[in-house]
């Protein structure tokens, strides 16, 4: 494997926007090869191309992580365009707050099938290209909502707490593939996930909590890049922050 972050190449799902973009910016710049999936094309064909008119190595590969084929395809793109793959960021996710009596069954089905099988399927597509090169590195993203869990964020927690769950077991299934494994847990960062939740009463609340104390993308993209960056004897499996001014 490579070490450090120049010239790993990088695949991050939800690189359209918030924490994936920043990330892929973020690494770019420091000479890793960015491989961005999400399902607003524009977004990521206009990231990709600015990256490479600044001499940087990026690729947009349109995927929904709700289709294992699509996930498959992403990872596939990236070990046919740069002949491997060192790091998956699991990234893509959304947060439509809501108290269960509400019952906004179909956004619990959709947090499942991005947050929790999204992941799952990422790991599935980068992981036997990682096993067959015993090298690789493995990030999913929870949350402070994965520690704990609110009052009207009940799916939300609960899909962040599976990401924990099957983060932690991947940790001890891959060893013998000298496969590094990274749980990103974020507090309030400033970015689009506000902008989903339907139940506009909650999101009102929301935004003005968290527009008091949020801070920015950046903060996620530095810790990618230093669970990265460590030597690859150092695996660094949870990364938890918050803003200072953040409460819960
Ligand atoms: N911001 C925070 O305070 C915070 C805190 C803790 C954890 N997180 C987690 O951080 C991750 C990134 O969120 P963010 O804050 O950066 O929010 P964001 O700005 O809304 O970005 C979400 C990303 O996920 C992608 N996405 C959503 N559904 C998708 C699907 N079906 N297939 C592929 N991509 C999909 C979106 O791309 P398209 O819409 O283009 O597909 C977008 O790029 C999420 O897992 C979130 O739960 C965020």
């Amino acid at each position: 494997m490579n070490q450090g972050i120049e010239n790993k190449v990088v695949v991050i799902t939800g690189a359209s926007s918030g924490l994936g973009e920043a990330t892929a910016r973020h690494l770019a710049e420091r000479g890793a090869a960015v491989v961005l999936g999400a399902r607003r094309s524009d977004r990521i064909d206009a990231l990709a191309k600015e990256l490479a008119a600044k001499g940087y190595k990026a690729k947009a590969v349109q995927t929904d992580v709700t289709d294992r084929d699509q996930v498959k395809n992403l990872v596939d793109s990236a070990v046919d365009a740069f002949g491997r793959i060192d790091v998956m960021l699991n990234n893509a996710g959304l947060m439509p707050l809501a108290p269960l009596e509400r019952l906004k069954v179909d956004e619990w089905d959709r947090m499942i099938d991005v947050n929790i099988k999204g992941v799952l399927y990422g790991i599935a597509a980068a992981l036997p290209h990682m096993q067959a090169r015993k090298s690789g590195h493995i990030i999913n993203v929870s949350s402070v909502y994965g520690h704990v869990v609110d009052p009207g964020a009940t799916v939300y927690c609960a899909t962040k707490h599976a990401v924990r769950a099957l983060s932690e077991g991947l940790r001890k299934e891959v060893k013998p593939y000298n496969i590094r494994t990274t749980i990103i847990s974020p507090g309030a960062v400033s970015t689009e996930l506000l902008e989903h939740i339907s139940e506009k009463d909650i999101q009102a609340g929301t935004k003005e909590f968290v527009s008091k104390i949020a801070i920015g993308p950046d903060t996620f993209a530095r810790t990618v890049a230093f669970a990265i960056n460590e030597p690859e004897d150092v695996d660094i499996n949870e990364i938890l922050f918050r803003p200072t001014a953040q409460p819960v």
